[in-house]
């Protein structure tokens, strides 16, 4: 069952979908004459990614991983591996990884300096959320859908234990 919490929605679906096709716009653009690689990171991205890709007007591959970590997250070391191998050749191929959201930005450093040792052609970022007041390492986020300061956020595919991916705008979630 789920919890009793209060949630306010930040975005509706349509909003979504507009910045949505607005990234789509300026990555099918910027990669126009090149072979890109999606690089999606479960599950939180899993609808963004599906989203964003049907919106691009250029070829892609895809591709998934899957991070976990452990140990406090308060640590600023906070241990992260990969639970999903991304299984389609990264070397020399313009790599760009799908994320849900950037917190303490650790997740996505770990994956960049993973990512940069197979020797890809490039590797660049695209979030759906830039939550930036708890950001611990410094991450260049080359495509933001939305920047919020803090808050946990649900919806569109971001979870609160496991459950509320399935709704289709974004919701402030009161803890
Ligand atoms: P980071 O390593 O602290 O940047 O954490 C990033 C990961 O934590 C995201 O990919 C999400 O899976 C999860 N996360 C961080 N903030 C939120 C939130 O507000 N809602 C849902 N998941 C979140
Ligand atoms: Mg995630």
């Amino acid at each position: 069952m789920p919890f009793p919490v209060k949630k306010e929605r930040l975005y509706s679906h349509r909003e979504i979908q507009k910045r949505v096709k607005e990234l789509a716009r300026t990555i099918s653009k910027d990669y126009q004459k090149e072979e890109l690689l999606l690089v999606g990171v479960l599950k939180g991205a899993f609808v963004f990614m599906s989203d964003l890709a049907r919106n691009l007007s250029i070829p892609v591959r895809m591709d998934f991983v899957r991070l976990a970590s452990y140990g406090s997250r308060s640590q600023s070391q906070g241990k992260i591996r990969i639970t999903k191998a991304i299984e389609l050749p990264i070397r020399d191929k313009h790599i760009l990884v799908v994320e849900d959201i950037v917190d303490s930005g650790l997740t996505l450093k770990f994956l960049q300096e993973f990512l940069k040792k197979e020797n890809p052609k490039s590797v660049k970022i695209c979030a759906l959320i830039d939550k930036n007041e708890r950001r611990e390492v410094s991450v260049t986020i080359d495509y933001v859908g939305f920047s919020i300061p803090k808050g946990f956020i649900v919806g569109y595919g971001l979870d609160f234990d496991e459950q509320y991916r399935h709704l289709p705008g974004l919701y402030h979630l009161h803890l």
